[in-house]
């Protein structure tokens, strides 16, 4: 075929494929069969193979995934991606209500009422209608160039459609990019299949996906996006003077908008929908964690204003954490990488929000003794944050209390090897840090997790195995394993033999931050160990620093900076260190960057303002709060409105109870340990 003719055609099939695209994945009704769908695709990559020169960014070809990448790049976005002000209390609703009201001089605030999807929320702009870039939010300023894996999500469209309204020259518009609950459990249900861990939830899913350097797996999980706000537009469409508008905009441009969102005017409007919408929650097809209340009118934004980090024209109104009834099987010691044995809940499995907990940890036996829970015992459990799972509360039941199983008590001696336990505050653990293979398999499960090494095939099971067989007795070693030696593990075959050998060979061209976070070191979570990474440059130039150095790391304070000095002074990591750079794996350097606000640069809890109030026992207040700071917090010092999280410690003073009154969220000692756990801060 002549080039004009193909160019043509080409045109044509471009057309045909994007309209039929858009009817599927956004319309959710299709008019061709997926065979007729194909063959106009094939022959549209035919056409683009034997003339390369018509493939352009946004075919629908370009969908798939391309090349793997060497990292992201940081992009800034067009406008500052704010977070929203949220709670979960009536009250508070009503107060945000009600400063509207004052400031717009109305007796009755027209809102947009949306579901807050439990997603990942992502820039995409979009320039003479064709998607020029794709960015995760980050912190706010700028995030993560994402592009290329944000094309191969099928909802979003390549180029706009400007059949029912004209597209701005510039477009920067904000979504929520979600994996549906079907997609999650059947990545889940494939990943324990091939004996690897299963994911959290389905946004950490999503997030994985999103952050994937080879785009093609990324295409593997089937993410859709929801846009839900313009960031910015240039011309701005003049007609659009609504938020309501804004989504029928987005819809005609050809993006999927969730069919939940409504007008209400007025409190009473916004609490019925938020209730309606938490009925209809679990028969939702996506997660989400609350509604998004925002005023209705455009105009006023701008005079609102914002806080330094929310807008005050919206606000997320979020549903009480999932909560189900489980009955405690047996609670067993459990031993950690750092040695600390706390005692864990073996539940009967029960599906919370979409995901299912068998086992939940007590903490330590103080907070055992609290809660009141033996074996045997029917219990209230929550996925706090919506991730980790907590037992709240035992449930008593009538009937013969000797039904109940035994107490529980500490063991005098490590489960797993036997050396004598010793107590350590509130805390039993095991101090044969090097020879227990518990805290061996531990430390093996922690190097091969996802933020750190991230080795396929390395989970819980076979790290005990490796272990218990003795074929790891140090960690190097693992990188000395060789497929025959693991051919005959009980749930090995030599396929799998072979994906482990190789996923290690992979593993040990390791990035610093992630063997920086692998490595395990007290209080290093995966934001610390990304900020000394860039500060430093280099695993020598970490390794070698002392503690005044550390210190002027953003986010790194006295005592974590005495913890990182005397964890490479120690002569075992030493030999461990070592014994991994001796031919075994080597670490990239990065470029060294020092923002100046940095550390709380894409930090988890950036922001976030914390009260903590009574006596704590795992440790001091004020190492409490530094903790929080590790991670972008903030420690504040009274109690209002404004206040994130109260930690509430033994006899709390007032602010406990002005807290209860604000219908803030309270934290006692061990939600404050797994809210620090959950992002990769480990006591
Ligand atoms: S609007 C300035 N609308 O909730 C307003 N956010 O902190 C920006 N989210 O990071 C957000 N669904 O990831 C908005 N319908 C929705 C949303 C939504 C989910 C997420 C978003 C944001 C977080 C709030």
């Amino acid at each position: 075929m002549k080039l004009e003719q193909a160019s043509k055609r080409a045109a044509e099939l471009t057309e045909e494929i994007r309209r039929h695209d858009y009817l599927y994945y956004v319309k959710d009704a299709p008019e061709l069969s997926d065979a007729a769908y194909d063959k106009l695709f094939r022959e549209l990559q035919g056409l683009e193979e034997a003339h390369p020169e018509l493939r352009t960014a946004d075919s629908p070809t370009q969908r798939v995934g391309g090349e793997v990448l060497e990292g992201f790049e940081t992009v800034v976005h067009a406008a500052p991606m704010l977070s929203l002000d949220s709670h979960q209390d009536e009250k508070v609703l009503r107060r945000f209500d009600e400063r509207l009201r004052k400031a717009l001089e109305v007796a009755t605030v027209e809102y947009v009422v949306e579901p807050k999807l439990d997603g990942l929320s992502l820039e995409l702009v979009y320039e003479d209608g064709v998607l020029a870039r794709a960015a995760t939010r980050g912190n706010g300023r700028q995030g993560e160039g994402i592009t290329e894996n944000v094309k191969t999500i099928k909802s979003v469209p390549l180029r706009l459609r400007n059949q029912d309204r004209p597209v701005p020259a510039m477009l920067s518009l904000r979504g929520e990019a979600v994996l549906p609950l079907a997609a999650f459990e059947a990545v889940n249900e494939r990943l324990l299949q091939e004996g690897k861990e299963p994911y959290a939830s389905p946004r950490n899913t999503a997030a994985g996906a999103l952050r994937q350097l080879d785009p093609k797996l990324a295409a593997s999980r089937p993410l859709d996006l929801y846009a839900y706000d313009i960031l910015l537009a240039e011309p701005f469409p003049e007609d659009l003077e609504m938020q309501w508008q804004v989504l029928q905009a987005l819809k005609d441009w050809g993006f999927m908008v969730s069919e939940l969102s409504e007008r209400a005017a007025g409190p009473e409007a916004v609490i019925t929908y938020h209730a309606g919408i938490e009925e209809q929650r679990d028969d939702l097809p996506f997660e989400i964690d609350g509604v998004v209340v925002k005023l209705d009118a455009l105009a006023p934004r701008e005079e609102l204003g914002r806080t330094s980090r929310h807008p005050r024209w919206a606000f997320a109104f979020k549903f009480p954490p999932r909560k189900e009834q489980t009955r405690i099987l047996e609670i067993v010691p459990s031993v950690g990488r750092t040695g600390v044995v706390t005692p864990v809940a073996l539940m009967r499995p029960v599906e919370i929000g979409g995901v299912t907990v068998s086992r939940a940890t007590l903490h330590n036996r103080e907070e055992v003794a609290r809660k009141g829970v033996r074996a045997g015992d029917l219990v209230r459990v929550q996925r706090a944050g919506d991730v980790i799972p907590q037992v709240i509360e035992r449930i008593v039941e009538d009937g013969d209390d000797a039904e109940r199983g035994p107490e529980f008590t500490m063991p005098d001696e490590c489960p797993s090897c036997g050396t004598e336990l010793v107590e350590r505050g509130p805390f039993t653990v095991c101090p044969n840090s090097f020879e227990c293979p518990a805290q061996l398999a531990g430390r093996l499960v922690h190097f091969a997790s996802r933020d750190a090494l991230d080795i396929e095939g390395l989970g819980e099971e076979t790290a005990k195995l490796l272990v218990e067989r003795g074929l790891v007795r140090h960690l190097p070693e693992l990188f000395d394993l060789q497929a025959a030696q693991l051919e005959d593990l009980p749930g090995f075959a030599e396929k799998s033999a072979a994906a482990l050998v190789a996923a290690l060979e992979t593993a040990s061209d390791a990035e610093l931050p992630r063997f920086l976070y692998g490595l395990g070191i007290p209080e290093v979570g995966v934001t610390v160990a990304r900020v000394l990474a860039r500060h430093f440059g280099s695993l020598e130039a970490v390794r070698g620093t002392t503690e005044d150095a550390l210190q002027e790391v953003s986010g790194v304070g006295p005592r974590m900076a005495e913890q990182i000095r005397a964890f490479f002074d120690q002569e075992d990591n030493g030999e461990v260190l070592d014994r991994l750079l001796d031919g075994r794996v080597t670490v990239g350097a990065v470029e060294i960057h020092r923002p100046e606000e940095g550390g709380a640069e894409a930090a988890p809890l950036a922001g976030k303002k914390f009260v903590f109030t009574g006596g704590l026992e795992a440790f001091s207040r004020r190492r409490a709060a530094e903790l929080a700071e590790g991670l972008g917090a903030r420690k504040v010092s009274a109690v209002s409105s404004k206040t994130d999280y109260v930690v509430v410690g033994t006899d709390p003073g007032s602010k406990a109870d002005k807290a209860r009154d604000l219908g803030l969220t309270l934290l006692d000692e061990a939600a404050y340990l797994a809210l620090l756990s959950e992002h990769g801060v480990e006591i």
